[in-house]
């Protein structure tokens, strides 16, 4: 009772507080946080009163300094030896105009925001301004960060080819590879690389300048950078090394950062580019196709190649899978002659050439990769907010459909040529650079440029000769389910805004035209702007980097866009659940946001796990893992589990009684694959991660052909993806912890009964808060709870799929990969879990207590009982568990 009083106490002395003060404090305090981090990191001493955002303001003052004027006022011009050509070339972008504006506010303010059209040369310029103002001098560097790897590679070429300066000086560095060398100046860089690169040198010592591009996209790391930028800028300038900040953006969106009190006091400047963009006519479709869009793109620019003049045609899809199938289509339908067939065999060559490199790439990674000791952790967990990464949405398309498309005003146009071979090209994240730089050569002499692309060429890349524009309206993105905490990918509508930025990409030559593939009263519903990624994400990751950086109080972090306090309490109590943080101090009812005050600092473990590009639970397993040889198996199980779907799904309904006959067949195969590869005995135990295993263990000794898929009931693509996670994985291991110099041998002997036993072990540590016990009979009052599991998160039953290896096995405890709603709440990935395991392996969740005349469900003697961290309803069951020692 006392307790509840302080709590109410202090509850209501919160409310009291004015919304200022409290701002006040939460600043103080994580500036505090932050000054912590960089003391221990940097051993910097920094004096008392260097308080985060009233710095901005001190910002101009201390800029006076004789060292700072050398750095931010250089008496020299730096020249750069450009070829007239580009000179040229360069004269004609806007942003050229605005260079002694964005100048001036640079060397004026700490901060400066910059807008401009996709296209108004900011990324290939803005780096140039400032190395000829001598802001790479001195041994510092100029840094440019991207959210997308494609940008970063591609911008870095094009800018040591204007500058004419060879690539170890104007560099590039993405996740696993980069030519920065000694004699680097201007390095392009994913958002996820920096962000590492904070995690080592908090202040970020090399860089004079940092520039974050494509601040509009509002991906997750850049909006985590410009928090962190927003402390470290400051604390730079206090120290007399004086730092820039440079945030730059398609739209004129930028209120997130300007006027943000907690970001900057004193809001930044923001130059504006006036882009000089030609009209784009836009046409909506009459209707909207709300399946086949794809085969509604391959129409439509069929026509437009066939009756429009000249021009480059750039088609917008959502995803790798619908791009290559689009490709192929138009491929077969505008066939090249052999003297233009650059572009035809791209596909076979991609994979093959890709699958060179990777071998290369992976022997040269696992020979030269430095040794790091798991305490001074360095690597990153980044899905660097690629949507491209995941292959399972978009499937291929089959011959084309005979839709009659509404009128287009340009149609009547004769002017074109239908005998100009199409050169088709695909665009997306994850192709291999040398194709993704093809889009910026001219194409073969008397062809079409058609580039069918994700939406990678909305913003990050600005691809020269396009004239008509085909948008889907779609866009791929991870969603998060509250209820199960997985992640998946969607396809959805876009918003206004990036429609318009994707129509905008017609207009950059000439006058354009824009064809969207919905109607305008869709168009209509769209929102207005796209929302911030980190308001539709699961945060552990993100938490458990911050705690990386020793930021401990996330909830004070300064946030473009703050993510829900509720995210920030689940995702802090996954982590310590997981142990990757250290258990807050006990205390009484609390609100989401007192709970989310909390700090709980990061464990050596959770240094391990942020060191991993995957999930937290995911990560747990992996670092783990390296006991008894277990790794490679668990770096393909959780491969496995990170691509979304791995058999074909035959359980659909038929649609001619012939077809039905065959998808009996198939699904027959498939479900005698699936107990072939879930064995017997100790291996069934692991259930349904064994299925996955032998899956992909089978399917690599076959080779990982698509025959051997389409007979066995495997989707070949995310085999593929599996393959290639896999080596991913395996250089991540490989770089935190070199000494257990794991080598993943696509072809992998089934593991041991031992080591399956150790698999289920860990593969419980991972998934713990994902437990599920069967309902006993004595509860069983309800027929609806027959065979049904209860699991920690809701009060309904859950069930074993009747596609799940364990279906028949029915074990009395598991553990589930995720939930999945459709007749009934099924669990999927389910592996069975020994009772004993769970004091040992997850005593987080385990309440120890001497007996009570009357047990409640979480008091029991010497025996543990579960309760749930994540929510605040304990099992109606009481788990009685095995006795296990306690010290
Ligand atoms: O960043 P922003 O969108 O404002 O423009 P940019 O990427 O700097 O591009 C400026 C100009 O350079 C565009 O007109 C592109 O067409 C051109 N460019 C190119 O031709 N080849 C590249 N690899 C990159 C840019
Ligand atoms: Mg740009």
């Amino acid at each position: 009772e006392e307790e509840d009083e302080e709590q109410s106490k202090e509850e209501s002395s919160e409310e009291d507080t004015s919304s200022e003060e409290e701002e006040e404090e939460d600043n103080a305090t994580e500036t505090g946080g932050l000054k912590e981090a960089a003391e221990t990191k940097q051993e910097v001493k920094l004096e008392q009163n260097v308080a985060g955002p009233d710095e901005q303001k001190e910002a101009i003052p201390a800029r006076k300094t004789a060292q700072s004027k050398q750095l931010s006022e250089p008496a020299v011009f730096i020249p750069v030896d450009r070829s007239a050509e580009v000179q040229e070339a360069r004269l004609k972008l806007p942003v050229l105009g605005e260079e002694q504006v964005i100048m001036e506010a640079v060397r004026e303010n700490p901060c400066v925001v910059i807008c401009g059209e996709t296209g108004s040369g900011k990324t290939t310029q803005v780096p140039q301004f400032l190395y000829e103002a001598g802001y790479a001098r001195d041994n510092r560097i100029i840094g440019i960060t991207e959210p997308r790897r494609v940008a970063a590679v591609s911008m870095s070429h094009r800018v040591a080819k204007e500058m004419n300066l060879p690539r170890q000086v104007v560099s590039y560095q993405i996740r696993y590879e980069g030519n920065v060398t000694s004699d680097t100046k201007i390095k392009f860089m994913t958002d996820g690389v920096l962000l590492k690169e904070i995690q080592k040198d908090f202040l970020l010592q090399r860089y004079s300048v940092i520039i974050i591009d494509e601040a509009h996209e509002r991906s997750v790391y850049t909006d985590i950078l410009i928090g962190l930028l927003s402390r470290i800028v400051p604390l730079r300038n206090k120290k007399g090394m004086p730092m820039k900040l440079l945030i730059m953006s398609a739209t004129l969106r930028v209120e997130d950062f300007t006027e943000n009190q907690k970001l900057f006091r004193t809001p930044p400047p923001v130059v504006k580019v006036d882009a000089r963009q030609f009209p784009v006519t836009v046409h909506f479709n009459k209707r909207t196709p709300l399946e086949d869009y794809t085969g509604e793109a391959f129409q439509k620019t069929c026509k437009i190649h066939r009756m429009l003049p000249p021009g480059g045609i750039l088609v917008f899809l959502t995803g790798q899978a619908e791009v290559h199938s689009l490709c192929r289509r138009l491929r077969k339908a505008f066939p090249f002659r052999k003297s233009s067939t650059a572009g035809a065999e791209d596909e076979e060559a991609d994979t093959a050439e890709a699958m060179k490199k990777f071998k290369k790439a992976k022997q040269k990674k696992t020979v030269s990769l430095p040794r790091i000791d798991l305490d001074n952790y360095s690597a990153l967990p980044m899905d660097e907010g690629d949507e491209d990464r995941e292959a399972g949405i978009g499937d291929e398309e089959d011959g084309g459909s005979d839709l009659e498309l509404g009128d287009d005003p340009a149609e009547t146009d004769d002017k074109a040529d239908p005998s100009i071979p199409l050169y088709v090209l695909p665009l997306y994240s994850l192709l291999a650079p040398e194709q993704q730089a093809k889009v910026f050569r001219p194409p073969p002499p008397g062809t079409r440029l058609c580039v069918v692309a994700t939406n990678v060429a909305e913003t990050s890349l600005t691809i020269p000769g396009i004239k008509y524009v085909v948008d889907c309206g779609r866009v791929k993105k991870r969603y998060y389910d509250r209820v199960t905490g997985v992640s998946s990918f969607k396809v959805t509508w876009t918003s206004q805004a990036s429609a318009n930025q994707r129509a905008g990409r017609a207009g950059r030559t000439e006058a354009g035209h824009c064809y969207r593939l919905y109607s305008s009263a869709v168009f209509g519903d769209f929102s207005q702007f796209s929302e911030a990624e980190i308001t539709r994400r699961p945060v552990e990751d993100l938490v458990l980097q911050m705690k990386d950086l020793n930021i401990e109080k996330v909830v004070n972090f300064p946030f473009p866009t703050p993510p829900s306090a509720e995210a920030l309490v689940a995702a802090e109590e996954l982590l310590v659940s997981l142990g990757a943080l250290e258990e807050p101090p006990r205390s009484g009812r609390m609100t989401d946001l007192q709970r989310a005050k909390l700090s709980c600092p990061i464990t050596p473990l959770g240094r391990a796990m942020a060191a991993f590009p995957v999930a937290p639970r995911y990560a747990k397993m992996l670092a783990l893992g390296k006991q008894q040889d277990c790794l490679p198996y668990i770096i393909a199980v959780v491969s496995a589990m990170t691509v979304r779907e791995l058999f074909e799904d035959f359980d659909r309904p038929a649609r001619s009684d012939d077809e039905s006959s065959k998808l009996n067949q198939r699904r027959a195969r498939l479900a005698q694959m699936r107990r072939l590869w879930a064995g017997q005995g100790a291996s069934l135990l692991l259930g349904d991660l064994m299925v996955m295993l032998g899956a992909v263990g089978a399917c690599e000794f076959a080779g990982c052909t698509p025959k051997f898929c389409e007979e066995n009931g495997l989707r070949n693509k995310a085999m593929v993806e599996i393959r290639r996670l896999r080596s991913q994985l395996t250089n991540a291991v490989n770089a935190v912890c070199p000494e257990v110099g794991v080598f993943v041998d696509p072809k992998m002997a089934p593991p041991t009964e031992h080591q399956v036993l150790c698999l289920r072990q860990i593969v419980l540590a991972g998934l713990g808060d994902h437990l599920a016990r069967r309902v006993q009979a004595e509860d069983m009052l309800d027929p609806k709870w027959k065979n049904a599991y209860k699991t920690t998160l809701m009060d309904d039953p859950v069930f074993i799929h009747p596609n799940s290896a364990l279906f028949k096995t029915l074990p009395e405890f598991v553990v589930y990969q995720e939930i999945m709603e459709t007749s009934k709440m099924y669990m999927r990935g389910v592996s069975a879990v020994e009772a004993e395991w769970i004091p040992q392996l997850l005593p987080q969740y385990c309440h120890f207590g001497p007996a009570l005349d009357s047990p409640a469900p979480w008091f029991c003697s010497s025996t543990g009982t579960i309760r749930c961290h994540r929510s605040s309803t304990f099992f109606r069951v009481a788990w009685q568990l095995p006795a296990v020692e306690k010290e």
